[in-house]
């Protein structure tokens, strides 16, 4: 039924190739073959968590359940842009320097890589999760400490005409049938991250408060563009297509929902014990169907202008 799904903006046109929309195994199997001691900073409740750097307060596990989880959850946003990469539109021939902010396994670099052998990718990230088996062409960084002015540093460090692309999530669960009842794990998912993020500093409010567009026109940044879509979690929607990338990100949360809530929760006083049984009954509500929840997404992308 066309009333159930929820509204999406339809991927723009196919101007780009479409890239490989595989998920990246070699890539997961890579990033296995890290030694612990190398990733092995703190550790919660038998998680493990970046070091201590600069101010970064990334609250992710990093370890490996929590880095196969990153992988499945790639796989399902790439399929909600019709399995590309980037919707800037990039001018193929000319792309020399690419950067990831926040790369995590690095497995959107290396795609990039693959895709344009002649440009120089760099990734950053905190934790040191990336595989050291990569294309030629890209190569993994640590920290940027003050995301407030990224992309301020980001519009300096870009020649004119080039790109900047931010992907952000909302970390609200909604439904368009308002069928969440307040008392449901799937409704108090986004407020656990809402709060934390109000009193650490760690806004995970970034897509409702607009400040993608916001930083980037007070950086100079021009033809903004941006992309936005609903990303149904579990396997409801009717429709094929959305149906698949839910199952995707059921299967991503599925996979390691703990190692994103276990240090939050944490912070906000649960207990270990606490944050299974709320894991629990989320796992149930997401697989029972009976509720239609949806994030939101945006892709927003600007352009340094021309000289
Ligand atoms: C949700 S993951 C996304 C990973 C990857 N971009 C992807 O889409 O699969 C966010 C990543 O940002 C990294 N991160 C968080 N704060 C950071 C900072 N201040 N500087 C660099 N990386 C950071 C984390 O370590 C984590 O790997």
């Amino acid at each position: 039924m066309a009333g159930d799904e929820p509204e999406q903006q339809s991927p723009p046109p196919n101007q780009y190739d479409a890239a490989d929309s595989a998920l990246g195994e070699d890539q997961a199997d890579s990033a296995a073959s890290l030694t612990s001691s190398i990733v092995h900073y703190r550790t919660l409740h038998g998680r493990t968590y970046h070091s201590e750097r600069g101010n970064a307060l990334y609250w992710g596990s990093n370890d490996e359940r929590q880095s196969e989880a990153l992988d499945i959850n790639h796989h399902a946003q790439t399929l909600a842009i019709g399995g590309k990469l980037y919707l800037a539109p990039l001018n193929k021939d000319e792309i020399k320097n690419v950067l990831d902010i926040g790369t995590g396994t690095g497995i959107w670099a290396i795609d990039f890589g693959d895709e344009f052998p002649d440009a120089e990718i760099i990734g950053t990230d905190i934790s040191p999760i990336q595989p050291t088996w990569v294309p030629p062409n890209v190569r993994f960084v640590r920290s940027i400490d003050d995301w407030n002015v990224l992309f301020k540093r980001a519009y300096a460090s870009l020649k004119p005409g080039g790109w900047l692309q931010s992907f952000e999530p909302s970390a609200v669960w909604e439904t368009d049938d308002g069928t969440l009842p307040k008392d449901s794990a799937l409704y108090q998912w986004g407020p656990i991250f809402t709060e934390w993020g109000a009193k650490s500093g760690r806004s995970f409010t970034v897509l409702e408060d607009e400040l993608q567009r916001k930083a980037m026109e007070s950086a100079g940044f021009v033809d903004i563009d941006e992309f936005n879509t609903k990303q149904p979690i579990g396997k409801w929607p009717a429709d094929e297509a959305l149906r698949e990338r839910g199952e995707f990100v059921r299967i991503w949360l599925e996979q390691d929902a703990e190692g994103i809530v276990l240090f939050i929760a944490g912070v906000m006083g649960w207990s270990k014990e606490e944050v299974a049984a709320f894991l629990a009954r989320f796992r149930r509500e997401v697989r029972s169907g009976k509720y239609r929840p949806y994030f939101r997404n945006k892709i927003i992308w600007g352009k340094k202008p021309e000289a």
